[in-house]
């Protein structure tokens, strides 16, 4: 960790750290990925149709941040998908298991430094577009940072231009090309019926939102909302990676007040696994289509 030497927010891991985090984990594997994906919560089985795969736990690197969360396996898996090389994070590491936002940049600033130019990010979300239904999946067109309203943002302290720019714009975060990509597939696939694209907004949790909450979420123009993906997304814009976010609405947002029912984490490991198939059929035919 480095640190300034005038009292300012500590910038987090340092390039040059990164940058032998890097080499270190390179030199264990032969691939050589320019595709990076994030898997949420209950959506690491995309793993299964990566062919060639090289694994390397968490825990094995130094330095890299370990998910202490169930439905998170902790592991970086090298591979084929569709015949691209790609790398897959199997579990992701979230704010409110204690880690600062800073933390949460170093997987995504590895990847960039181990070539990777596209990151994909899944999430499981709660639907708060009442049209929306659990088993749904939504193309993320945009994000709203609720929880950098604040304060919380992977990209506050000392910025060191070698990653990005002091101010980084944030239009076209979620890649127009790929969305386009998005619908025609989920289209062919006759997936119409459970496919969305709409806004994602992340609050820190661990605590399920309020239904004044959820209201006031809806209110923004959100549609789905969940704990993760905006500070991974924010650094990977930083870096110039391009992005493409998908979410998994695994609950319906309880927008009553008198409402019996309730989120529960269960519930959505539960909606991971049925929606897995569709998933990965998905995945598979976007990776063999994009463009890198
Ligand atoms: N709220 C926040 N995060 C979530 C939810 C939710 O309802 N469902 C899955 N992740």
């Amino acid at each position: 960790m480095s640190e300034s030497n005038n009292n300012r927010t500590q910038t987090g891991t340092s390039y040059e750290e990164i940058q032998s985090l890097a080499n270190g984990i390179l030199s264990k594997v032969k691939g050589r990925p320019n595709i990076g994906i994030i898997c949420g919560s209950g959506l690491g089985k995309l793993v299964d149709v990566v062919t060639d795969q090289e694994i390397i736990p968490y825990k094995d690197i130094p330095g890299f941040p370990i998910s202490t969360v169930p439905g998170h396996e902790g592991k970086l898996v090298f591979g084929k998908l569709s015949g691209k090389s790609v790398v897959l994070m199997q579990g992701r590491v979230h704010c409110y298991e204690g880690y600062p936002p800073q933390k949460i940049a170093v997987p995504v600033r590895t990847m960039k430094m181990m070539g990777v130019k596209t990151l994909i990010v899944t999430n499981a979300a709660g639907g708060i577009n009442r049209d929306f239904k659990v088993g749904d999946l939504m193309i993320i067109k945009d994000h709203v940072n609720l929880a950098g309203f604040a304060g919380v943002n992977p990209l506050v302290g000392l910025n060191d231009e070698r990653f990005g720019p002091r101010f980084p714009a944030m239009s076209n975060c979620y890649d127009l090309k790929y969305r386009q990509l998005a619908r025609s597939i989920l289209k062919e696939l006759n997936y119409q019926d459970f496919m969305r694209e709409g806004v994602y907004s992340m609050m820190v949790g661990p605590a399920f939102e309020t239904v004044t909450e959820c209201k006031l979420l809806s209110i923004l123009g959100v549609d789905a909302t969940g704990m993760s993906t905006v500070p991974e997304v924010l650094v990977a814009r930083h870096c110039g990676l391009k992005v493409f976010g998908m979410s998994l609405i695994t609950n319906e947002c309880v927008m009553e007040y008198d409402s019996e029912q309730f989120a529960n984490h269960e519930e959505v490991l539960e909606t991971g696994k049925k929606r897995s198939e569709n998933v990965k059929n998905f995945f598979s035919i976007f990776i063999e289509k994009i463009e890198v």
